[in-house]
């Protein structure tokens, strides 16, 4: 069977969207940036306090999409690492489908701490049929984000 590939991001600062639109350039499937209904603060500190809290208290905040997976065999969802994990809003977005019949390929992007349990949270949160090797990258990686990017798809196979 193709594969069909759609690419679920958040982003706060770009560099996650950055990152989703080279992988959507080097794997050619759909893409679309998760908003939540009421936007994170802009200023540092403050979306900063504010995601300590959602994630401490385990929050999920509502989102506007509603993202139709049915007609995809692999997801490749992304997030900034926030907190050592994944954004909220992307917990949002993996309990309003059913990944039972899915193929999820990870990716984030962070701040110098790695992904920290954003993988294994994700694998956990969606109950997928499949997690694939995740992949991340310091911000939206630089010059050499797209190399990275393609060693990483060459080998889960979407290469
Ligand atoms: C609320 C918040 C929490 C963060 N926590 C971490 C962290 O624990 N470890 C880390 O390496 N980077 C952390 N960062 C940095 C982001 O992961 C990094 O800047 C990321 O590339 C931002 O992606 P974006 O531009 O798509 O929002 C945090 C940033 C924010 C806003």
């Amino acid at each position: 069977m193709e594969n069909k590939i759609l690419i679920v991001y958040y982003t706060h600062s770009s560099k996650t969207k950055k990152i989703a639109e080279i992988i959507k350039e080097e794997v050619n499937g759909d893409i679309m940036e998760i908003e939540p209904e009421n936007l994170y603060p802009v200023p540092y500190n403050d979306v900063v306090e504010q995601a300590k809290k959602e994630i401490n208290m385990g929050y999920k905040p509502k989102i506007k999409n509603n993202v139709n997976i049915e007609d995809y065999n692999i997801i490749i969802v992304g997030s900034p690492n926030w907190w050592d994990t994944i954004a909220p809003p992307i917990i949002t977005f993996l309990e309003s489908a059913n990944f039972s019949d899915k193929i999820i390929a990870p990716f984030c992007t962070h701040g110098g701490g790695g992904e920290g349990t954003s993988f294994k949270d994700i694998e956990k949160i969606s109950k997928a049929k499949k997690v694939l090797k995740g992949f991340s990258i310091f911000g939206s990686g630089g010059k050499t984000a797209r190399e990275k990017i393609v060693e990483w798809l060459k080998e889960i196979g979407l290469k």
